[in-house]
């Protein structure tokens, strides 16, 4: 088990696929995209199938492919296909921008793919482009779509709010995912830029993002004791059956019920999001490293796994990674 000394087990892996992506959000990186890494030092997919396998193995029964964009990765198909075999198999989803989710939604469904989250922060085209520095709207909102026909099924929407650029756009939001049966996840905005430009002052905080809620729904909350380690807090909207989350990694963060483990696209294994050491894999792995001698190194990674982020501790530190090149 990937226990920690905190009695916290990771079950729920995020495998960072590539750290490229093909827009650039303003909350994640600058419009001139960041310094990628090396191609020598990415896994292959080999090495990513073989690392999944030995998580697995220790106790993994979620894993979530992410980036950058995973999408960009060529073999993320045949990848999905792999993963799916192993014993026992994991629930297998997709975080995405939703770029070129049209063109193999099917495909990713077939190879054994359970669901997708896909990113919108606006529904303006032009605030998309100010925001992501793309003209890609309909891109994602067709990516959505074929998601949703092709079963990736709940289909779940991740949207970050700023201050002053989308925050008055909640209530639209919630009302289109509604209307097309998908779930919507307000993220808080987290200090994990590449600009480290972050301050809590400019967060949209869950409060905000929840009373901007309720001036247009009813919302009635799940039960928190069905959260479980789920990172987002549950409402019912008018009744349900539709429902939205709110993600309060800052404000009300969930790091006492963290089931989480990352593993970025250069093989290092990170026990926290917000972490400042890493553990490597892909030296041992490519020094011919057994399996029982990888998961040494996962087991050990989680047995340091502090008790929480720490952003509201004097000292907090962002981690020298940004998001993309950890895996969100
Ligand atoms: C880093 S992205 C990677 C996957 C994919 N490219 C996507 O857009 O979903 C994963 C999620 O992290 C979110 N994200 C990125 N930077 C963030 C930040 N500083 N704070 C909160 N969420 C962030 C994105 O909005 C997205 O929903």
């Amino acid at each position: 088990m990937l226990l920690d000394t905190f009695g916290r087990v990771a079950t729920d892996l995020r495998v960072s696929l590539t750290d490229r992506c093909n827009l650039r959000c303003t909350y994640c990186m600058p419009p001139e995209g960041l310094d990628w890494l090396p191609s020598p030092d990415l896994l292959t997919d080999d090495e990513i199938v073989r690392l999944v396998g030995v998580a697995v193995s220790l106790g993994v029964t979620e894993v979530r492919f992410t980036g950058g964009e995973p999408l960009l990765r060529r073999g993320l198909v045949d990848i999905v296909t792999r993963t799916a075999a192993l014993r026992p198999r994991p629930r297998l989803s997709v975080t995405t921008n939703g770029i070129g989710l049209a063109r193999i939604a099917y495909d990713l469904k077939a190879a054994g793919l359970d669901r997708v989250n896909v990113s919108l922060d606006t529904l303006d085209r032009e605030r998309f482009v100010r925001l992501a520095h793309r003209d890609r709207l309909d891109d994602v909102v067709e990516g959505l779509a074929a998601a949703d026909a092709a079963g990736l099924r709940p289909v779940k929407v991740n949207t970050v709010l700023m201050r002053g650029v989308n925050d008055d756009e909640a209530p639209a939001l919630l009302r289109w995912c509604l209307d097309r049966g998908y779930e919507l996840r307000f993220i808080e905005q987290m200090p994990l830029d590449a600009q480290h430009g972050w301050t809590r002052s400019a967060m949209v905080t869950a409060d905000e993002i929840l009373a901007a809620l309720t001036a247009g729904y009813a919302l009635t909350p799940e039960r928190a004791d069905t959260r479980g380690s789920a990172p987002a807090e549950t409402w019912l909207v008018d009744g349900g059956p539709g429902r939205v989350g709110v993600i309060g990694s800052v404000s009300r963060p969930f790091c006492a019920a963290c089931d989480r483990v990352r593993l970025t696209a250069d093989g290092q294994i990170r026990n926290c999001l917000f972490a400042r050491e890493e553990s490597d894999l892909r030296r041992p792995l490519r020094a011919g490293a057994s399996d029982a001698e990888l998961a040494e190194v996962m087991l050990a990674s989680l047995w340091a796994k502090k008790a929480g982020h720490g952003i509201d501790d004097a000292s907090f530190l962002q981690p020298v990674r940004p998001m993309s090149a950890i895996g969100g």
